[in-house]
Formats: C-alpha cells, sequence, structure tokens
C-alpha cells in the first residue's frame, strides 16, 4: 500500500469526495433514515479532511470546532480501502486539529445499529449518551439508538 496522507480537501477534489460519501450513505440507510418529520442533522463544517492512498482519494471526513470539541461528521472510507487504518487516519488528523485548537475533546455521534460505536471504540472514542435518535429511523420506521461519543485528546 502506498503511503496514506491526509490533508484538507482541495478544490477538484469534490465529485470523488462525494461518491465515497454517496457510498457510505447509501450502505447506512440500509440501517436507518432519516425521519420525515426529522430535523435538521449535522452542522456546518469548519473544514473537510480527505485521505489518499498515493494520489487515489480514499476517504474522507467533515469536521466542525467547537469550544468544546472537534466534531466529526460525514466519515466515509471507500469499500475498497477499509480495514486499512483510513479512518483511523482520519481520526488522527482530527486529533492533531484539535491539539493544534486547543480544544479537549474529539466528538462524534454514531448510529448503534449500524455496528459502527465498537469500530469507533477501537479508534479510542467512548459511549458518552445512548438515546432514541430524534432525527433518524430504522427504514420500517422503528426506533434507533443514537451514541454520542468522545475521545478526549491526549
Ligand atoms: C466506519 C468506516 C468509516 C471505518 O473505516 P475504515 O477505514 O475501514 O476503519 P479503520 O481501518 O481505520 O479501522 C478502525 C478500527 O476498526 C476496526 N474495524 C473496521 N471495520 C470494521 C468492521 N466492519 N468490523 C469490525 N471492526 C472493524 C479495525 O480493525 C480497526 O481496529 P484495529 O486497529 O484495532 O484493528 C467505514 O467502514 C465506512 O466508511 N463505513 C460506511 C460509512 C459509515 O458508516 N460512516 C461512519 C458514520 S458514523
Amino acid at each position: 500500500m502506498a503511503e496514506l496522507i491526509v490533508r484538507e480537501f482541495q478544490e477538484g477534489e469534490d465529485a470523488t469526495r462525494r461518491a465515497i460519501v454517496e457510498l457510505g450513505t447509501q450502505e447506512l440507510r440500509k440501517t436507518y433514515q432519516p425521519r420525515e418529520s426529522g430535523g435538521q442533522c449535522g452542522c456546518k463544517p469548519t473544514g473537510i479532511l480527505v485521505a489518499l492512498n498515493g494520489d487515489v482519494l480514499v476517504g474522507t471526513a467533515e469536521y466542525a470546532k467547537t469550544a468544546q470539541s472537534i466534531y466529526l461528521q460525514g466519515v466515509a472510507v471507500h469499500p475498497a480501502h477499509r480495514g486499512q487504518g483510513v479512518c483511523r487516519a482520519l481520526v488522527s488528523k482530527a486529533e492533531e486539529i484539535a491539539q493544534n485548537a486547543n480544544v479537549p475533546s474529539l466528538a462524534l455521534c454514531a448510529i448503534e445499529e449500524t455496528g459502527n460505536v465498537r469500530i469507533f471504540e477501537k479508534l479510542g472514542f467512548q459511549v458518552k449518551r445512548r438515546s432514541v435518535a430524534a432525527n433518524h429511523v430504522s427504514p420500517d420506521g422503528g426506533p434507533v439508538t443514537q451514541v454520542d461519543m468522545e475521545r478526549e485528546i491526549a
């Protein structure tokens, strides 16, 4: 595998980045969907990271800086490049951003039923809160569990 680099998104990378996000979203939609009457989900990003394997864009994440944390959303890795540390590299870069901004934690929100909670636990995040998701439901309209997670900055 070529060297994995994570940096800020650049102009011209939008189509590839969006395609990776779309693949991730399609998968997540098998487990949960926005509630029809739901409110706005996510927040306006401060920046967008991309992970490159050589010159191939393989993953991405948006981040939003608040006083308490760097909040990650829209995390997605191309299916052909999963399980190779791409998400770990994105999280690592977010940690560097948090350190430079002097904020004490990384934060994100996952839906329990996707299985992603255990992936982010492996990446050092801890569960802070579990609740019935206000803005999302299962494909048959049932409740899903929102899990707020945090990782303290070392
Ligand atoms: C979730 C996602 C971003 C993980 O990306 P990734 O690059 O494959 O993750 P990494 O390779 O960095 O793996 C991180 C850790 O999780 C583990 N892991 C990754 N995928 C896993 C899986 N499907 N099952 C179990 N463990 C898994 C890895 O083994 C690694 O732990 P380790 O270092 O202790 O071995 C990716 O699967 C994805 O894009 N999914 C679709 C979109 C999505 O769910 N986004 C997140 C929304 S909250």
